[in-house]
């Protein structure tokens, strides 16, 4: 396979690099594209890039993800998320490549009672989830869209890692209640970009973890993992938060994977799983 993976310095772009170069295929050329090697709001390097390599597959993973920051840098969120997922689709048309482009929850206003499938209606509520969303609408017919949510991993700032760091100290903390979604670990996620990639599966699929929880359960279960009291964290309404964050997140993030069972396609596990072998990944001396 001839792969490039784009965001390739994030939590998903390097367990998804280390899966692909894991797999240690004699013919395989794996490019990991990170933002100093090709910024995606640069159509040149974008252009430059995909059309020389002439990969197989994208995937397309590298974003301007600091949601709050979007709502201030609402430009620079277009330029990324939206032109430049167009870029990327130009170049994987121009070279005959398949896209598989990372997606989000925050597509949704997460007004709906029950869990979001892959044919309800996107609604974004924040310039992140517009500009997101934006980059679905570039992608084309073609292409795999992965749609995920609440990622952690071994690799850059997450919910575990602020968690674990938060316990070395004494006290409690707080967490909010009304907020519910799917923990996806980085991992799990990455398996399968790489499964959907293979196939050249077109159109859009939620893929998370399984296990609807509210951020303040989620603390407890990383607590519990680690072997901490569950009873650190307390809850707390996101009209409590002091001071409230810039972008508003959706209440109900859960997204179900009804294109992924509907197509026998074996569904990752529980959270509590990759959130145990992270915990002791990070635990370990
Ligand atoms: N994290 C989540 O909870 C979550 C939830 C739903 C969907 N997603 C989606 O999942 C994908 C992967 O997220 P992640 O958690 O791995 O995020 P991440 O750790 O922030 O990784 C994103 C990567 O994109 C790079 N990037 C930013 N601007 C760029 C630019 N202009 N050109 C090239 N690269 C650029 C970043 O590099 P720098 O850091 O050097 O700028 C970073 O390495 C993203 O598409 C995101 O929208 C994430």
């Amino acid at each position: 396979m001839r792969a490039i993976v784009t965001g390739a310095g994030g939590q998903v772009g390097r367990e998804l690099v280390e899966l692909l170069v894991a797999r240690d295929r004699r013919d395989d050329v794996i490019v990991a594209a990170d933002h100093a090697t090709m910024d995606l709001a640069d159509r040149d390097a974008v252009l430059g890039t995909i059309c020389s390599v002439e990969p197989e597959v994208v995937f397309h993973v590298g974003a301007f993800t600091a949601v709050d920051r979007c709502e201030s840098e609402a430009d620079h969120a277009y330029a990324v998320n939206a032109l430049g997922t167009r870029h990327v689709a130009d170049a994987c048309r121009r070279v005959g490549a398949h896209l598989v482009y990372v997606s989000t929850d925050y597509v949704f206003d997460g007004t709906k009672a029950t869990p979001y499938h892959e044919w309800d209606s996107p609604n974004p509520q924040s310039v992140y989830g517009r500009s997101k969303l934006g980059g679905e609408a570039a992608c084309g017919p073609e292409a795999t869209i992965v749609r995920t949510s609440w990622v952690c991993g071994r690799y850059g700032p997450n919910m575990v890692r602020t968690v674990l760091r938060a316990a070395a100290n004494p006290g409690t903390m707080h967490f909010v209640h009304d907020q519910i979604g799917h923990p996806t670990f980085a991992d799990d996620l990455a398996g399968m970009l790489l499964r959907l990639g293979i196939d050249r599966r077109p159109g859009i699929f939620h893929v998370t973890n399984a296990g609807a929880v509210s951020w303040f359960e989620f603390v407890q279960a990383i607590l519990e993992a680690a072997g901490d009291d569950p009873a650190r964290v307390l809850p707390i309404s996101t009209a409590e938060l002091d001071p409230p964050r810039p972008a508003p997140r959706p209440a109900n993030s859960v997204l179900d994977n009804t294109a992924l069972r509907l197509s026998g396609l074996e569904p990752l596990d529980h959270f509590r799983v990759p959130l145990a072998r992270l915990v002791s990944y990070l635990q370990a001396p």
